[in-house]
């Protein structure tokens, strides 16, 4: 066995210092790759090929329904007979380097595991909720916290990340929002392609880089009545034109794996859904990295009621391109019989083998199976002064203003008095948002703390309303207080003593995330009655909200002069949210999703269809595509921010009116700052297809470009419009520009301010 081993090493190694000498170019290093992959295929039985398609959950943090009992034996069993090629929620060199060694040193061919974890935003320097880096419009700024999660991660022995989540949703009750890019294709592709590169970097196997995940294939962020886990049923033009492209946009940026998904896809769940993974993502998009199944989703199948037993759940899975079974045990266990009985061909099993073993070579674990297990490099990268300035800037750029009348805000920073009320307001915890799970508790810098670091001013604070009772955390049912007012009198007490009052209301940093489906997206337990009570007394209110997802604000929005979008904002949260409210950081963020004025109107999105019956036919007439209780229009639209200074669109121009195939439309407009701060204004650009072969949407994001501006100071913007911008997934099921009419709008969200229309022609 030990010959075997050896033998196998001296392959790998002797091949690695031969690549280095030969200094290979990416293309003859793929070639090496392959043939290496080939070698140790070929030294394989069947169970240690098994053994690389199995994932077990480590020992400690659980980020699923819990295992069986008695498995860290069982595992530790398995990890040594080279059942196991991949273990996730294992952290830290020490732990990392205690199983790899196992992997390595006593299995019979050594293979390394590759080490997954969620690092969704951050890993222990957290960086904002992914909903709120959206709303940066940022790439430069996604991509670089990315890297920050990825060089702390990669220092910690980790070396794979269940990340980015690229599914749309156009639904704030489904918890998960908190962690994509919202409802936009377009922003999601583009945040998709950056997030890819930032985890990725250029070499995968630089001690700062881990290999990325897209996820979760697909449809996951379109679960019925947004209730997680739930049905999905969408048509092809939905799931081609909308929920495809981030997942194509990370293909783009070379990611290396991707997760399928919970949740069944018309009729057939995702885990074992061929047309997903086999069709579509192998076949005609010809990915080469691996697929692996979600938590337990291959035994979930039963559950769904599309298998009998874990047997077939596994037949299916596989048959259907999923190469690494998360936390199933299904593989494990019935794979062997499978290929024995015929069900399974062994070219399957060799396929999803060598996709994995491909991503441990480009890892540059067979050279090297601790590369990420060094731990001074632990020590000196993680928290870092460098990686918490880069959450900061991201932080502060994922601010969205939504409100600000009278020019309330920025506040002066000296000579006021200033009352901060609300229980998020001192919560070092919440900000850390809902996927942290390396990050320590408590450790974000509150509203408080931020607010203080600016001590010209008076401050006091008092809570008004506990939101939550008991313990929170990432596996709890969130509890949250709906009887005990009795900070509420101190609170009104407060505000009526003070010159202005800051109220930091919202969400409980786990209010939101997976299994955090809400019905009702009102400010949670007795906040809105704080808010009115206190308004009550002073109307200088300043609302910073704290929050995973769109919330209903209607009253708020209606009523208190400013208000913030400050969603969960990570460690550097508090800093950030002064900095703003000082006027230290102009903000520029946008909303990367619809704010829904009622929960009636869910599903609502931007990019909506038009409908037969759009417009009101008559006065009072009711034959209209409408409610009788509300409006269709949305609380704060996709798009939507403010600054504290104000631009004005002029001057739209385009070079022609109409263009063929290959050929391009130059578009350029003026904006101009007519106000009183130097700012940063997201221009973005909109296009309507008015007729195709299917219907299209109203407007649908096709560019935007941060442009920042002096008082007073004047820029040309420029666009190209070409055909791919056209393109569409139309009724001869594939991707083509329509020649025929379009409209192109520009403004700074997507109620736009200019237009003009062209045409596409033969
Ligand atoms: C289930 C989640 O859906 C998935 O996104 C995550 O990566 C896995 N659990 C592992 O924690």
């Amino acid at each position: 066995m030990k010959k075997i081993f050896v033998a196998v090493c001296f392959v790998l190694f002797f091949s690695k210092i031969y690549t280095q000498e030969k200094g290979l170019s990416k293309e003859e290093s793929k070639a090496e790759i392959k043939e290496k992959v080939a070698v140790l295929l070929s030294k394989m039985t069947l169970k240690e090929k098994i053994g690389q398609m199995n994932q077990y959950n480590g020992f400690w943090n659980v980020t699923g329904p819990t295992p069986t009992k008695g498995d860290a034996a069982k595992k530790y069993d398995h990890l040594k007979s080279g059942q196991v090629g991949s273990m996730l929620n294992v952290r830290g060199v020490e732990e990392v380097k205690r199983v790899q060694k196992i992997a390595v040193e006593e299995t019979r061919l050594g293979i390394p595991l590759i080490i997954g974890f969620d690092v969704i935003h951050g890993y222990k320097t957290i960086s904002p909720i992914p909903l709120a880096e959206a709303a940066s419009w940022d790439m430069d700024a996604i991509k670089k916290s990315a890297q920050v999660a990825a060089r702390e991660a990669a220092a910690s022995g980790i070396n794979w990340t269940f990340a980015p989540m690229v599914d749309i949703s156009r639904d704030a009750r489904w918890g998960r929002v908190m962690e994509g890019s919202g409802e936009d294709p377009f922003l999601g592709s583009k945040i998709a392609y950056a997030r890819v590169k930032g985890f990725q970097g250029d070499h995968l196997n630089e001690v700062t880089t881990i290999a990325a995940c897209a996820k979760h294939f697909a449809g996951y962020g379109f679960s019925e009545s947004g209730r997680d886990y739930n049905t999905v049923d969408v048509g092809t033009a939905t799931l081609h034109n909308v929920i495809f492209p981030p997942f194509k946009a990370a293909i783009d940026a070379d990611v290396k794996t991707f997760m399928n998904s919970f949740n069944e896809l018309n009729g057939i769940p995702a885990t074992g859904n061929a047309f997903l993974q086999r069709d579509v993502l192998k076949g005609k998009w010809g990915y080469k990295g691996f697929v692996v199944s979600d938590w337990g989703s291959i035994n979930e199948m039963i559950a769904h009621g599309y298998t009998k037993d874990k047997l077939r759940a596994s037949e299916i899975a596989v048959n259907a391109g999923s190469d690494m079974d998360m936390e199933s045990y299904a593989y494990v266990n019935y794979l062997e019989t499978l290929v024995a009985n015929g069900k399974v061909d062994i070219e399957k099993i060799n396929d999803a083998v060598r996709r994995i073993l491909t991503v441990k070579f480009e890892l540059g674990l067979f050279d090297n199976p601790y590369l990420y297990c060094d731990i001074e490099r632990e020590k000196e990268e993680i928290g870092s002064s460098k990686n918490i300035a880069t959450v900061l800037d991201m932080a502060k750029k994922s601010i969205v203003l939504l409100k600000n009348e009278n020019q309330l805000l920025p506040l002066n920073k000296k000579g006021q008095k200033i009352a901060v009320i609300g229980d998020l307001a001192q919560d070092k915890n919440s900000p850390l948002g809902s996927w942290r799970i390396a990050g320590e508790d408590n450790t974000a810098v509150s509203v408080l703390e931020g607010l203080k670091a600016y001590d010209q001013n008076q401050i006091s604070y008092t809570k008004g309303v506990t939101l939550t009772e008991g313990k929170t955390d990432f596996t709890l049912e969130t509890k949250i207080n709906t009887e005990n007012r009795d900070g509420i009198k101190e609170a009104v007490a407060l505000a009526a003593k003070n010159d202005i009052v800051i109220m930091v209301l919202g969400e409980n940093g786990f209010q939101s995330g997976e299994g955090r489906s809400r019905t009702n997206l009102d400010l949670p337990g007795l906040q809105q009655e704080l808010l009115e009570a206190v308004y009550s007394v002073n109307k200088n209110i300043v609302l910073v909200l704290m929050n995973g997802r769109p919330l209903t604000i209607n009253w708020a929005n209606d009523t208190i002069p400013a208000i913030v979008e400050a969603w969960h904002l990570g460690t550097q949260s508090g800093n950030a949210i002064a900095e703003v409210l000082y006027g230290d950081y102009n903000p520029s963020g946008k909303l990367p999703m619809t704010f829904p004025k009622s929960v009636g109107q869910i599903p609502i999105y931007y990019n909506y269809k038009s409908t037969g019956r759009p417009k009101i036919p008559a006065p009072n007439m009711v034959f209209w595509s409408h409610y009788i209780d509300q409006t269709n229009a949305p609380l704060y639209e996709f798009g939507y921010g403010l600054s504290y200074t104000t631009f004005k669109y002029s001057n739209l121009k385009l070079s022609k009116t109409s263009f063929k195939k290959g050929e391009k439309i130059k578009l350029s407009f003026t904006l101009k700052n007519t106000g009183k701060y130097e700012g940063k204004e997201v221009t973005q650009l909109y296009i309507q297809d008015k007729y195709a072969s299917i219907t299209r949407p109203v407007k649908e994001l096709k560019g935007f470009k941060m442009v920042s501006l002096k008082p007073g100071e004047s820029k040309e913007v420029t666009f190209f419009i070409n055909e791919e911008m056209l393109q569409f997934y139309s009724a001869n099921n594939k991707w083509e520009a329509e020649e025929g009419e379009f409209t192109v709008f520009l403004g700074g969200s997507s109620k736009t301010v200019l237009e003009d229309n062209f045409m596409l022609v033969n």
